[in-house]
């Protein structure tokens, strides 16, 4: 063979490998952005911007989170909200740590069987769209609750960037444009005639400019009157009145009783860092420490980033994982979750004992383990719309906070005269023992309606600390795929050592138990890997979009290195 025609010939042979390691390495392009003072990533640039300028003006990590919020609800209203929930997860510059539950909670007139039918089957979509699948909102109080703990402005000054955009109005991205025009029937379809505030003649275009000005005038009487100007007064008439026009349940009373919670994070060692999440009524902390302890004896590392031997591990140690949370998690105030006995280093370890790397573990085979406590029913399905920021202020003080309408734009119930929408987050609650809700995850007894009852979530809001320093703040969207995607964003820093942009960047994988399939983004997992993992037994498909995450990592030098998703719009500001 002549030498120029040998040179095709091996680059011919040679192009299909380096395509492969193009596709599987993680992004080795990924750019990282460093801070010195702070940093505030969020869904969307105008709020990131809104948080920043409350850094810049002196104020802390928890005053730029309350900001975000609000701002959010006006630029993002898909997840950002005042109708909805959340949860936060605070660690001061000192290592003082707190969790608030601002999750919504079941109205007083909720009961079990609420969404099934004379026969007892779910009624599609009753806990999805409309009136009746919404639970009793938390933000405003939550909101409030940190502020008076930790704030430094004043609260009046953080309402006021939300109130100006809603009322200014905001240039909507082109994304944001295609979501409002996907769901226009149904904003349509589910409510009154009159103010429909995301719809206009024709379709929204990039660049087109969203005013609200009822929701400017709803976050005025909030700055002005706390508490009282969302849970009483004029804008609790106007969901009472929203309620009684869709047989709706949320009374004066639920809102007027309404309680965000200061709870204990959970907490556990990873490597070496200290790991701090949400409690329940989120599955998040538990299941993310789960997951870390059962894979910590493993060299991930030697394994290779989503090699077959690490999809493998993760995919057995969530296995077991999900069949705990479908049973045992729940609204601790109602339900004792065994927290404990769930993180329990024995527990954890005799549960891996039956994994092995030759084949794959049936899900048939994996049922919640048994703590001696009655688990009266299998899992439930969860939808995609949520969204987390990620804050650090110039002292060090974190914030992570992971909030939600549950599914995109909530119940696309507006409350008419207030121009907020209400979630839609009864559906996270298990409506049937065994049957999948919109994030296919099932539940049980833990997990069922309850009068005054959190439901349970995937949220995970975050903070990682190492060597007595803060490391990272961390949290996604995504449903059930939140704390797969947490898990692997951690473990991406902490075994891989890619930076926080390049460990957003990175294809994801997740796996939940039930369904039995391992899903995958493209860019994650190479067709050797997949046809080696399929010969294991393990079912796969690709799903693209996996989460939404955005973090930040402060490094050795004590810089703040920042991660915004592309998924979506997603957007660092720092200083
Ligand atoms: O609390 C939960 O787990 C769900 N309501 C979260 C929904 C969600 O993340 C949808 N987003 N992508």
């Amino acid at each position: 063979m002549k030498p120029y025609k040998l040179k095709y010939y091996l680059l011919a042979l040679l192009l299909p490998a380096l395509l492969i390691s193009f596709v599987v390495s993680p992004n080795n392009q990924s750019k990282e952005i460093e801070f010195k003072n702070g940093a505030v990533v969020t869904a969307h640039g105008e709020a990131s911007k809104v948080g920043l300028a409350i850094l810049k003006d002196g104020g802390n990590a928890v005053d730029a989170a309350v900001a975000v919020q609000f701002a959010l609800t006006v630029v993002y209203p898909n997840a950002g909200n005042i109708g909805g929930g959340g949860f936060m997860v605070y660690r001061s510059a000192k290592g003082e740590v707190n969790a608030l539950d601002f999750r919504e909670t079941a109205p007083a007139a909720a009961s079990k069987d609420m969404y099934l039918d004379a026969q007892g089957n779910v009624i599609q979509n009753l806990s999805i769209y409309g009136h009746l699948s919404a639970g009793v909102p938390g933000s405003v109080d939550g909101m409030i609750k940190a502020h008076a703990k930790y704030g430094k402005l004043k609260w009046a000054v953080l309402l006021e960037p939300a109130i100006q955009l809603a009322r200014k109005g905001f240039k909507i991205t082109s994304m944001q444009a295609r979501e409002m025009n996907k769901h226009r029937s149904d904003f349509i379809k589910y409510n009154q005639p009159g103010h429909n505030y995301l719809l206009k003649e024709g379709d929204w275009q990039e660049g087109d400019l969203l005013v609200q000005e009822d929701l400017a005038k709803t976050l005025e009487l909030i700055r002005d009157k706390g508490r009282a100007g969302f849970y009483e007064g004029i804008t609790a008439e106007n969901i009472i009145k929203e309620m009684q026009f869709g047989k709706g349940l949320i009374s004066r009373e639920d809102l007027k009783n309404y309680k965000s919670i200061w709870r204990k994070p959970i907490t556990g060692q990873y490597r070496g860092c200290k790991v701090i999440s949400m409690p329940p009524p989120s599955s998040g902390g538990v299941c993310l420490l789960q997951l870390l302890k059962m894979v910590e004896p493993y060299d991930l590392k030697n394994m290779g980033w989503n090699s077959v031997k690490s999809i493998q591990l993760i995919t057995e140690a969530e296995r077991r994982v999900y069949a705990d949370r479908s049973a045992y998690l729940g609204d601790p105030d109602f339900y004792k979750v065994p927290v404990e006995e769930m993180l329990d280093k024995t527990y954890l370890k005799n549960r891996m004992a039956d994994f092995s790397f030759e084949k794959a573990t049936p899900s048939s085979m994996v049922k919640p383990g048994n703590f001696g406590i009655p688990n009266k029913g299998m899992p439930k399905k969860e939808s995609e719309q949520t969204t987390h920021f990620s804050i650090v202020d110039k002292e060090g003080n974190a914030v992570a906070i992971t909030t939600t309408l549950n599914n995109s734009y909530g119940s696309h119930v507006f409350v008419q005269g207030s121009g907020f929408l209400l979630n839609d987050e009864m559906d996270d609650f298990s409506a049937k023992p065994g049957v999948p809700n919109l994030y296919g995850v099932t539940g049980g007894e833990a997990n069922s309606i309850q009068p005054g009852k959190r439901m349970l979530s995937s949220m995970t809001p975050t903070i990682v600390e190492k060597d007595g320093h803060l490391f990272m703040v961390v949290g996604t969207p995504g449903g059930s795929t939140i704390i797969t995607t947490v898990f692997q964003t951690i473990i991406n820093v902490v075994d891989y050592n890619m930076g926080m942009q390049q460990a957003i960047d990175a294809g994801r994988v997740h796996f939940q138990w039930l369904p039995d399939v391992v899903q995958y983004e493209e860019i994650g997992v190479d067709s050797t890997t997949n046809f080696q993992l399929k010969q294991k037994g393990y079912a796969t498909e690709v799903r693209n979009g996996i989460g939404r995450t955005d973090a930040i990592l402060r490094t050795p030098s004590g810089l703040y290195q920042t991660g915004a998703d592309k998924r979506g719009d997603d957007n660092a500001q720092g200083w």
